[in-house]
């Protein structure tokens, strides 16, 4: 298949705005479509680089509207802990991004959080939080999969993406939209996540991954078989030029890419 596509930048500020016309370009495209710009976000450092590009005051022309009100925004991982928890993924996004959006001028996105009633088994969790993606996405598209308009993602340095981790068994789940997790090698070890076919079905994906500690992992999963492999390197592969990296000097430091 074609090569993902490697956008790399000096810094997370001058990474922003590229990251910004990207997600409008989706985001418009989308709503051209179907009326809905429907997304898949993760944790870790995500919600701030997003911030970054997505919070600034536009150019003021259609195209340059983060259009808040036709968002529908999605976990692609959240990990099994209250929405005021520390750790919660919600939280994060909230604080970081929801909370300070001017709602008045571009509307506010409809977010679907996981449901506290199930924080005590995470199999449950998981099945609810399905059951809420069949029902906005099965509408819509093929029940087989659901058709996310966007995932972002992040990248850690072990190669796992949302709370699919490197040789687990959830890699190789192919029915379920949405797993649960028991033993996270990252902490809290409790969380949900999308499952690869999932990931790989969306429209686009794009990895947003900076900073020195980086480099190594991405030297193994562009360079070698073996972070081919990562969980990573399976949605750089198999989703080929759906998929985008946003990227900063300092990670691709003696990296060959595509
Ligand atoms: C989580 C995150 C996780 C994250 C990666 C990368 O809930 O732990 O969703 O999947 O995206 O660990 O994190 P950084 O961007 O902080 O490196």
């Amino acid at each position: 298949g074609k090569p993902p596509n490697v956008y790399s930048f000096p810094s997370v500020s001058e990474l922003a705005p590229t990251l910004r016309q990207y997600v409008l370009a989706q985001q418009n495209a989308a709503i051209e479509r179907h009326s809905t710009f429907r997304v898949a976000v993760s944790g870790g450092s995500l919600p701030k680089t997003l911030a970054q590009a997505l919070l600034p005051k536009g150019d003021g022309s259609a195209a340059d509207k983060v259009d808040f009100g036709k968002w529908e925004i999605f976990f692609a991982d959240e990990r099994c802990v209250p929405l005021t928890h520390e750790d919660s993924n919600y939280k994060l996004l909230k604080e970081e991004l929801l909370d300070k959006i001017n709602t008045e001028e571009l509307g506010e996105p409809k977010v679907f959080p996981i449901d506290e009633k199930y924080l005590d088994d995470a199999q449950e969790m998981a099945d609810q939080y399905e059951k809420q993606l069949v029902a906005v996405f099965a509408a819509r598209d093929s029940v087989k999969l659901p058709g996310f308009d966007l995932l972002l993602l992040g990248c850690g340095p072990d190669g796992h993406t949302c709370s699919l981790f490197p040789e687990h068994p959830l890699l190789r789940e192919t029915a379920a939209w949405c797993l649960s997790i028991s033993d996270s090698p990252k902490p809290p070890s409790k969380r949900i996540t999308l499952s690869l076919p999932v990931v790989l079905h969306g429209a686009k994906i794009a990895f947003v991954a900076t900073g020195a500690g980086k480099k190594d992992i991405f030297k193994k999963i562009f360079e070698t078989e073996e972070g081919r492999a990562l969980p990573c390197g399976l949605v750089n592969e198999g989703a080929g030029d759906k998929v985008s990296w946003f990227t900063d000097n300092a990670a691709l430091e003696g990296v060959s890419v595509p």
